[in-house]
């Protein structure tokens, strides 16, 4: 990796309001906490190459989730029982005001070529700069799994305290006869763990493996969240907690993702009593070998509060990437589907904006389709269909950045034509913010830069109104 291949990436290519790696390889984010008055988020990182190799914990910092500081790594693999990466895990403050981590360790072994190598469960000590690991690791082995339970896939630890003083983790594992299972442990101190139940099994839902769980209240309820190794890339299973009993009553799943680059969501409960959720914007199936020729690989998504609506969970981008909107243009009452062809609008165009949309049928249309990145050769496209409610998202024709995962379909909710999306392009990528957050849709997309159009057209007749806003780089 050259230097001046580096700076030049900072100055033109690097996405303004996403969290990326200085350099190399980035994925999970990890132990996203409130910490000694900031936001801490660590992530999984290899920072000697743009594919994923043994991980590290990167670290960064910030207020607004918008303007991220980098600190030191706080974890490398260094120890034998983590040589083969300082895998995902979470945050929390201890009693003594220590920043407490817990990640897994996994070594590789031997005797057992399959998958990454042993798991195991590790703590770390740190003073929200510095981090040293806890002489008496590992603190949970497989020899604790439940019958069945596979100790190669046992990984990535969501742990907190109880107002008691109790700590709890949940941790992902694979059952040689169920399949994916999510595992309760407890314990009074943090260091000495017990197996106490299986919170939730992965049956009638899609993943062998439901890697990077979390576990939160919210609006009254209990989110199991998860990143589903397979099509669909993460299940959020909404219900009650008998917190005494450790048992889990699911009353309602979906996915939380609709588009293509989201994974391993991890929330933090904000100082302000927000839940807000990050995750790894790309595809763990495509992530690597994407054939393009930057000094990164890998970038956080968004931040996004959550809120439960019916018993459904809404995303909206976190509130403070509004203080970052600059260059307002606004249009009302824009007619669409007079002109046979796709239509462009005077300073609607852009890769670092923010920009809402709202569709309504004057009498009836068939399509809706906008496209953006766009140049001559490239685009990507969205489009919407009210006779069934459908959108799309494609990517094919946005240039480099090779990738099978190149089109999703999703229903959303009949709104007898109406549609709200709300479209963040960061250089790198895109996020669609469907109705409100009922849907969202994220796309990893390397078209050159200089692609910037936006165009709209529909099929039929139909009015739009919309706000765009250009992303500035500082407050
Ligand atoms: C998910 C994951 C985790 C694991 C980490 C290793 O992307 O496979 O399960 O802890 O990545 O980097």
């Amino acid at each position: 990796m050259k230097k001046q291949q580096l700076s030049e990436f900072n100055k033109t290519e690097r996405p303004v309001f996403h969290l990326t790696p200085e350099k190399g390889w980035m994925n999970d984010p990890n132990g996203f906490s409130w910490y000694d008055g900031k936001y801490h988020l660590f992530y999984q990182a290899y920072p000697d190459g743009t594919n994923w190799g043994p991980t590290h914990w990167s670290h960064a910092v910030t207020e607004d989730f918008i303007r991220w500081d980098r600190l030191p790594d706080a974890l490398v693999p260094d120890r034998a029982y983590d040589i083969g990466g300082c895998f995902s895990g979470t945050a929390l403050t201890d009693k003594n005001g220590r920043h407490m981590l817990m990640y897994t360790g996994c070594w590789p072994d031997q005797n057992n070529q399959q998958g990454f190598g042993r798991q195991i469960q590790c703590i770390a000590f740190g003073d929200g700069t510095t981090y040293e690991k806890y002489d008496g690791n590992p603190v949970i082995t497989g020899d604790m799994l439940p019958e069945g339970g596979d100790p190669y896939e046992f990984r990535d630890p969501k742990f907190w305290q109880e107002a008691d003083g109790t700590f709890r983790a949940v941790i992902a594992n694979h059952n040689k006869t169920h399949g994916a299972q999510i595992l309760l442990f407890r314990s009074s101190d943090g260091l000495k763990w017990e197996f106490e139940n299986v919170l939730a099994d992965g049956e009638g839902k899609p993943g062998w493996m439901w890697e990077c769980p979390d576990f939160f209240p919210l609006d009254g309820k209990y989110v199991l969240l998860a990143g589903t190794m397979g099509e669909v890339e993460s299940v959020c299973r909404i219900g009650e907690f008998d917190s005494e009993q450790g048992i889990f009553h699911e009353t309602a799943w979906q996915t939380t993702e609709q588009g293509f680059d989201f994974y391993a969501g991890q929330t933090v409960s904000a100082a302000d009593g927000r839940r807000i959720v990050i995750g790894w914007m790309q595809n763990p199936q495509t992530a690597e070998n994407r054939e393009v020729d930057l000094p990164i690989n890998g970038q956080m998504s968004i931040p996004r509060e959550l809120q439960l609506r019916d018993g459904m969970l809404l995303q909206k981008p976190v509130r403070e990437l509004n203080d970052y909107r600059t260059d307002e243009v606004i249009y009302r009452n824009v007619k669409l589907g007079e002109c046979a062809e796709e239509i462009k609008l005077d300073g609607i165009s852009g890769r670092t904006i923010d920009m809402e949309i709202s569709i309504e049928p004057s009498e009836r249309y068939e399509l809706f389709r906008m496209r953006f990145a766009a140049d001559a050769e490239h685009y990507t496209e969205f489009t919407y269909e009210p006779d069934g409610s459908v959108i799309t998202l494609d990517r094919s024709h946005a240039g480099p950045g090779k990738t099978e995962l190149t089109k999703v379909q999703t229903a959303v909710r009949d709104r007898s034509g109406r549609l709200d999306v709300r479209i963040l392009l960061d250089r790198l990528s895109a996020e669609l913010f469907i109705n409100d957050g009922e849907q969202v849709m994220s796309a990893v997309i390397y078209t050159d830069r200089h692609a910037e159009d936006i165009t709209f057209y529909v099929k039929g007749a139909a009015v739009m109104d919309i706000a765009k806003y250009r992303i500035k780089e500082n407050k």
